[in-house]
């Protein structure tokens, strides 16, 4: 069926072990624009997805490739500079493969990011948003076929997906650098056309407050691995039909770039509690 078993994932995970000798703890995930937490690692080591065994490669403008190996205040991490999505043509499962390289690799904990539009009508570009709680919209599960009980269960308990702790102690980090984190519902479409109007209206009766493309496949496999999982929508833009306006993905970046001090020192101090 996929690629995804354990030999895959024993193999990626040895290629990026002989390249450096530190064992991540953490692993990080970063979405559209905010790859920049990156060139704030000490002791870095960068390796170019093509490069591992059986790691997709990412195509989209924006999105880069690269898995580094290094510390953030001390802690030992492994992240993801670009990730993979399903319109891109990959299947659910492999675009959650390298959640299961970094459990391999022995990380314990998970940080996702991501660009999100907003559907909460009193968020603003430029928020972050504590992710709370995912709507999977894609129609689509990565746990799809035959369950390998050695990587998790068959059925996986899904009603703390993003840790209560965690969440608390981004608070806590929020309060005390008085930025404003703004609290709800993901929901995880394919993309990628950005969503109707009419598909916004949705999406809100049925709770969700922000929108955007990955995320869900990723936090899906990390649970079934036992992971404990954050995550941090930045919101690029308001979600279709809120403003008299089209969105683009230039927009997206710009406002990744407009909140990036913001985001950093938000994660920067997260990452050595995680
Ligand atoms: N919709 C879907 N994905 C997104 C958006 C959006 O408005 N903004 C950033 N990613």
């Amino acid at each position: 069926m996929s690629s995804v078993n354990q030999a895959s994932i024993k193999e990626a995970a040895e290629y990026i072990r002989r390249q450096h000798d530190v064992k991540p703890e953490v692993g990080l995930i970063l979405g559209s624009g905010l790859g920049v937490l990156a060139d704030l690692m000490e002791n870095a080591v960068s390796i170019n997805y093509q490069d591992i065994p059986h790691f997709p490669v990412s195509t989209v403008e924006g999105h880069e490739g690269e898995l580094l190996l290094g510390t953030i205040h001390g802690r030992s991490v492994v992240l993801m500079k670009g990730r993979f999505h399903m319109y891109e043509g990959y299947g659910p499962e492999l675009t959650a493969f390298p959640v299961r390289v970094m459990k391999e690799l022995g990380v314990q904990s998970l940080l996702v990011t991501n660009a999100a539009g907003g559907i909460n009508t009193s968020f603003e570009p430029g928020d972050l948003m504590l992710i709370s709680d995912h709507l999977n919209m894609t129609g689509k599960n990565p746990l799809i076929g035959p369950n390998d009980p050695a990587l998790g269960v068959r059925f996986p308990d899904m009603s703390e997906a993003y840790s209560r702790r965690l969440r608390q102690l981004a608070k806590e980090i929020a309060v005390s650098q008085s930025v404003v984190l703004r609290e709800g519902v993901y929901a995880g479409l394919l993309g990628p056309t950005y969503e109707t109007p009419a598909e916004i209206r949705m999406l809100r009766t049925l709770g969700a407050d922000a929108v955007g493309m990955s995320t869900v496949s990723e936090v899906i496999v990390a649970r079934h691995a036992g992971l404990e999982v954050l995550g941090i929508s930045c919101i690029s833009n308001m979600a279709a039909g809120i403003l008299d306006q089209p969105l683009s993905h230039d927009e997206v970046m710009e406002t990744a770039e407009k909140v990036r001090e913001k985001f950093l020192g938000l994660v920067m101090a997260i990452i050595p509690k995680m």
